[in-house]
């Protein structure tokens, strides 16, 4: 691979550095450009924007290759745990015993919210979307722990970390119990990680509650496959707020909402709805898919198509056989998972979809799980908050140590007015 790349703008021939990854991908290093030549980059949505140098994910979006941290996805997903997964992105490495000891029991001690928190989601309305809950009650936890709010501070930033692993499944929720009008659970810490999320969820002070194992085990797998996925538009926002050097809360925050929008997060709702509205207008998985193909329709064929993948979406591989296994323990049938195997059948031998390499993502067969075990769909969405929360902490604090490390500020194509004289109102 050649070490540098030259341009030529005008009269003028610059040599760019190549910056090659580990796994050979390569990058033009254009930081002189603007200070050589004057001119700057253009390119929308940044899709030939490498943002950072990072070792935490790797993707190969034509082979549907995922790694967090070197372990593949897959490898990750028959073997491990999402707290160990936690531990493998923000630390580096899989944890000792010893380590996953200190960790698991350090997020068990965190679990509880402070009691003042009840009276924040007590104040918002009834139906309020549990996303926006979340990254307020995320964005409070700054008001809570005004000690341990420095980026800089190693201490304070891992007591921070492990407070957002700890309480995160407790405010979403506390989201959803509040939208029901039941009171608030507190978390049992003698339950695991994701038994005791089921437990907040579906527990109430009047009954026994036993988390479903089969459940349990069903969401750790996805949280484990959400944990992390490079440079998307929620961990990019969370690399760039962060990049203020404002506290790890606030930039979380921020994450949550970029993670709400039904292009990025939001879309596992959106499949879900848009399966039942199959199902509940009678249209045919045909019919569907031709309006999602004409351009005269707005609709997309939700929880189809990446701009990293442009082959099967390994997560969605794995999805697809835990929907067929959890069901089954489960004795559930559902029409809505007939739905979407009948549109993937389509989608994939329909020309626009192979021509334009749309294949199932992460969110086309999740929610068929999150359905079945009875969570709204309005809260599919902060469960995967829940699972991407680890890798947006990864990339966070691999920013804060990088020595490239500097405030997010891109620049603009300027297409406006040139100078103009102000006119007087009476004037106009
Ligand atoms: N249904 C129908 N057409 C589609 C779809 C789809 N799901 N996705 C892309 N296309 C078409 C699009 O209309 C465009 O066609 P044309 O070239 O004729 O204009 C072409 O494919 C390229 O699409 P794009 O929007 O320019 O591609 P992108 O890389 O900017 O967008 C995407 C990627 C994920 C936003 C898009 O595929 C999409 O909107 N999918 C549906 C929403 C979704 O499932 N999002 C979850 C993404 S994975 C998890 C996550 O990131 O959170």
């Amino acid at each position: 691979m050649a070490e540098t790349a030259q341009l030529r703008l005008g009269e003028k021939t610059i040599d760019l550095p190549v910056i090659e990854g580990s796994e050979g991908e390569t990058a033009v290093d254009i930081r002189n450009l603007r200070s050589e030549t004057g001119a700057i980059t253009y390119d929308p949505g940044y899709a030939n924007t490498g943002s950072c140098q990072s070792s935490i994910c790797f993707i190969d979006g034509e082979k549907g290759i995922l790694r967090y941290r070197g372990y593949d996805i897959q490898d990750l997903a028959a073997n491990s745990s999402f707290l160990e997964v936690s531990f493998l992105l923000i630390y580096g490495t899989l944890p000792t015993p010893s380590q996953l000891e200190y960790f698991t029991r350090s997020i068990r001690i965190h679990t509880m919210l402070h009691e003042d928190f009840k009276a924040l989601f007590q104040s918002l309305p009834k139906d309020a979307h549990p996303m926006a809950a979340c990254s307020a009650a995320v964005g409070a936890l700054a008001t809570f722990y005004p000690d341990s709010l420095d980026p800089r501070n190693d201490r304070q930033v891992e007591i921070s970390v492990h407070r957002l692993i700890a309480k995160l499944p407790t405010i979403a929720a506390y989201a959803y119990k509040h939208s029901l009008g039941q009171p608030f659970m507190f978390p049992r810490n003698a339950l695991n990680y994701v038994e005791n999320f089921l437990h907040l969820m579906f527990a109430n002070p009047c009954e026994d509650y036993e988390p479903d194992p089969v459940v349990a085990k069903a969401i750790d797998l996805l949280l484990i496959l959400h944990a992390d996925h490079e440079q998307n538009c929620s961990t990019s926002t969370v690399r760039l707020v962060g990049s203020s050097m404002v506290n790890l809360f606030a930039a979380i925050s921020a994450g949550i909402n970029a993670l709400w929008g039904p292009r990025h997060g939001g879309a596992n709702q959106e499949v879900i709805e848009m399966l039942a509205a199959i199902r509940d207008e009678g249209m045919t998985a045909r019919e569907f898919v031709d309006r999602a193909k004409s351009a005269d329709d707005t609709s997309r064929l939700m929880g189809f198509g990446h701009r990293v993948y442009k082959n099967y979406d390994p997560r969605a591989k794995i999805i697809k056989g835990a929907c067929d296994e959890v069901l089954n323990k489960m004795g559930v049938h559902s029409k809505l998972l007939e739905i979407a195997k009948e549109l993937e059948e389509i989608a994939l031998k329909d020309d626009y979809f192979i021509e334009r390499k749309l294949f199932p993502n992460v969110d086309f067969y999740s929610g068929v799980i999150y359905n079945a075990i009875g969570t709204p769909a309005n809260m599919f969405t902060a469960l995967f908050a829940l699972g991407r929360l680890p890798g947006w902490i990864a990339q966070w604090v691999e920013y804060h140590g990088d020595p490239d490390f500097k405030i997010g500020r891109p620049r603009q194509v300027y297409v406006g007015e040139t100078a103009r004289s102000y006119q007087p109102l009476d004037e106009r």
